[in-house]
């Protein structure tokens, strides 16, 4: 006989669970920065996905809830010996090492999700995370997120890998139990027992409180960023030959330098009455790199400016522009490498977020 033991929200979770690691296991491991808006877009995604799965865990059908993905262990090694012999015994809904290997994939996406918003949130001030999350300590979470992301692609290829062998062995198609949610079942099998009634509006609930909680805590005030009104005399004098850089990429010393030789700016003169330079000065020291907790400010403006005073020339800027054609930076909109603006819409906030990145067609 079959049985109809997957039912289709836990089919949904499944493939969209699928092309939500799909799309971050690209975007994360293989493109380049640019394409970032998308597995943070899959990440949100993925999040919304967990919480459905938590309800679903405990008030979902009776093959989706928690006591099929927490099998005793003797059971697990059981089943594993019993595969490598080449005699597993069918289960109806998850056999136990299935079991253990959804809950390890459970585990370890929310310790991605989790480290995921936590990164984000104090390196590129984004997410409901932003507004507590230093910049170092972010660094360090990220190291996390990478470890975890890696062992989710073994425990993924694991998983793929037994599915197939189970498949072989039971001569049933796992997958296609995935798709249609029937599985083949020993004759006079009970039926399973369906989620419960409220289910599915305690999901939605759920899920809408964490978009919504999460939507409200991204709108707080950013720990390390804030909007710094542009201070008109610069954008007059310094914003003129090309954009007016946010103070936060240089330190409070490479301005107060930059500043001292105006009548000898990088082969140009822009010199100024004393007055108006000083009152610049002032205000670009003040609002310097030192006072922000940003990306662009701990990885460029606390940095040494480079010998040429170019902010191209530092050489973790060179690293995270070493995917564009030198060409590139010679098209009638951005002309050169130092028109930060041309490409990152943000520039003149000094967030450069990735979802701000757009790059000029020729
Ligand atoms: C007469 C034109 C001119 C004016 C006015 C001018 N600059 Fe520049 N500035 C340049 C040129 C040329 C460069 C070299 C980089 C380039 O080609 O854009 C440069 C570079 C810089 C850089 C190095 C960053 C980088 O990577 O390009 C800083 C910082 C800077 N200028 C600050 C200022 C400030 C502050 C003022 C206002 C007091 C100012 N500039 C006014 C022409 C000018
Ligand atoms: C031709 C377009 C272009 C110009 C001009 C440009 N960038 Fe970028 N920048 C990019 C791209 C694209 C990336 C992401 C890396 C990738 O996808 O290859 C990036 C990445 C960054 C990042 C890291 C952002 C992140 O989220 O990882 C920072 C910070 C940054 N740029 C700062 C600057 C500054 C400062 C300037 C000006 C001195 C500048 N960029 C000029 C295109 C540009």
């Amino acid at each position: 006989m079959r049985l109809r033991v997957w039912d289709l929200p836990t089919r949904l979770f499944h493939w969209l669970l699928v092309a939500g690691v799909a799309t971050c296991a690209v975007t994360g491991f293989l493109l380049p920065s640019r394409w970032l808006a998308w597995h943070f877009a899959a990440g949100y995604l993925l999040a919304a996905l967990l919480v459905f799965r938590l309800v679903w865990a405990f008030f979902g059908p009776e093959h989706s809830r928690w006591p099929g993905f927490c099998p005793k262990p003797g059971a697990v090694i059981a089943h594993v010996r019993a595969v490598l012999a080449g005699r597993p015994h069918a289960s109806i809904g998850h056999n136990p090492a299935g079991g253990a290997m959804i809950l390890a994939l459970l585990l370890t996406l929310t310790l991605l999700v989790g480290s995921g918003l936590l990164t984000v949130g104090g390196m590129l001030k984004l997410g409901p995370f932003a507004f507590f999350m230093p910049y170092d300590a972010a660094m360090a979470v990220k190291e996390l997120h990478e470890a975890a992301a890696n062992l989710l692609m073994v425990l993924a290829a694991t998983h793929i890998l037994g599915v197939i062998v189970e498949s072989r062995l039971l001569r049933e198609w796992l997958i296609g139990a995935m798709l249609t949610g029937w599985k083949r079942a020993p004759d006079g099998s009970p039926t399973p027992r369906p989620r419960a009634p409220w289910a599915a509006p305690l999901a939605a609930l759920a899920v809408a409180a964490t978009v919504g909680g999460g939507m409200a805590l991204s709108h707080l005030p950013k720990a390390g960023w804030h909007p710094l009104p542009p201070l008109p005399a610069y954008a007059q004098e310094c914003g003129t030959c090309h954009m007016a850089y946010h103070p936060s990429l240089l330190s409070a010393d490479s301005w107060r330098q930059v500043m001292a030789h105006l009548d000898t700016h990088y082969g140009e003169n822009a010199g100024l009455p004393p007055q108006r330079r000083d009152a610049i000065a002032q205000w670009l020291t003040a609002n310097a790199a030192e006072q922000w907790d940003t990306l662009a400010s701990h990885r460029l403006g606390r940095a040494p400016l480079a010998a040429d005073g170019l902010l191209s020339s530092n050489s973790w800027w060179k690293r995270k522009h070493r995917h564009l054609d030198p060409a590139v930076f010679q098209r009638a909109a951005i002309k050169t490498s130092e028109n930060c603006a041309a490409c990152h819409r943000d520039a003149t906030s000094g967030l450069f977020t990735p979802q701000a990145i757009h790059i000029p067609a020729p």
